[in-house]
């Protein structure tokens, strides 16, 4: 049976993402900070590393798929935080499981982004760069003197975006593959808590997607059992945006 990582298990996207991985026939090693397989911290450097030796020792060091889902949103308690689970929560893993997966069977990683990485803004960011440098500290310093989490977190996922389809470059070389799906508004308590926010429910409201609705979770876990599964077999370092149409309709011309 093939065997999948997933971070974020507990909740949204990620619950429904192990739904469709276990219907696929995958055994799933959820990892989050309740209710999984793996308990762990992923917004510190030393969970990361204690999720990803429980992932090993639970795999037997081989791994078939890693999907991670594991986020927070503009509702976090402070904007470094949204780095630090978003970007380095998802790269370490990333690092750190690589090896299992060059050992596993037609292996995929998926990496959960958002529309928001494409808002203006994130690219020219200085946190962005320090992001993709590595530079945790720096990083999260500058978040948190800028203190607009909504910066924050569309930075993380751009960052988190870039990375993936630089690392795709060198994972391909190997017979591995790596996506980005990117949804839009999807309801899961990290949207309702949006919603909910002083500071961002209106925005949120008034950000429909053209087909007047925000998705299910198990509208994106359908696409990412997908572009895991062999049917994907040549899919590989794209950004697949799941949202309702929401890209196309603020950025029709990029592509
Ligand atoms: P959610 O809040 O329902 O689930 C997030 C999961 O991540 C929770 O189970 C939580 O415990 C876990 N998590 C958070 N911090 C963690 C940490 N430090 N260590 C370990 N686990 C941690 O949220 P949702 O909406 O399912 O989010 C899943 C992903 O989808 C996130 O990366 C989010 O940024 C992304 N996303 C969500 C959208 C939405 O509208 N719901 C839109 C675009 C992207």
């Amino acid at each position: 049976m093939p065997i999948t990582a997933i971070t974020g298990s507990a909740s949204g996207i990620g619950a429904a993402v192990s739904a469709a991985m276990r219907a696929a026939g995958h055994q799933v090693i959820g990892i989050d900070r309740s209710n999984a397989e793996v308990i762990a911290d992923l917004s510190t450097a030393q969970g990361r590393e204690a999720a990803i030796g429980q992932v090993l020792e639970l795999s037997g060091g081989v791994l078939d798929g890693l999907i991670c889902c594991a986020g927070v949103g503009v509702t976090a308690s402070n904007c470094g935080l949204i780095l630090a689970v978003n970007y380095f929560g998802v790269s370490q893993l990333l690092d750190g499981l690589q090896g299992a997966l060059a050992k596993g069977q037609q292996p995929a990683a998926l990496v959960i982004g958002s529309v928001a990485a494409t808002h203006s803004g994130p690219d020219g960011q200085p946190m962005t760069d320090a992001m993709i440098a590595g530079e945790e500290a720096r990083a999260l310093e500058l978040a948190n003197d800028l203190g607009q989490p909504h910066v924050a977190y569309a930075a993380s996922k751009c960052a988190i975006s870039q990375h993936a389809r630089s690392l795709a470059v060198s994972w391909g070389k190997q017979g591995m593959r790596l996506n980005v799906v990117a949804p839009g508004a999807v309801e899961t308590p990290l949207h309702q808590a949006s919603l909910d926010d002083s500071r961002f429910g209106q925005a949120t409201r008034e950000f429909v997607a053209p087909l007047g609705r925000a998705g299910q979770p198990a509208e994106i876990a359908a696409v990412v059992a997908f572009l895991q599964s062999p049917q994907a077999s040549f899919i590989h370092g794209s950004v697949v945006f799941v949202d309702g149409g929401m890209d196309a309709m603020v950025r029709a011309t990029r592509f």
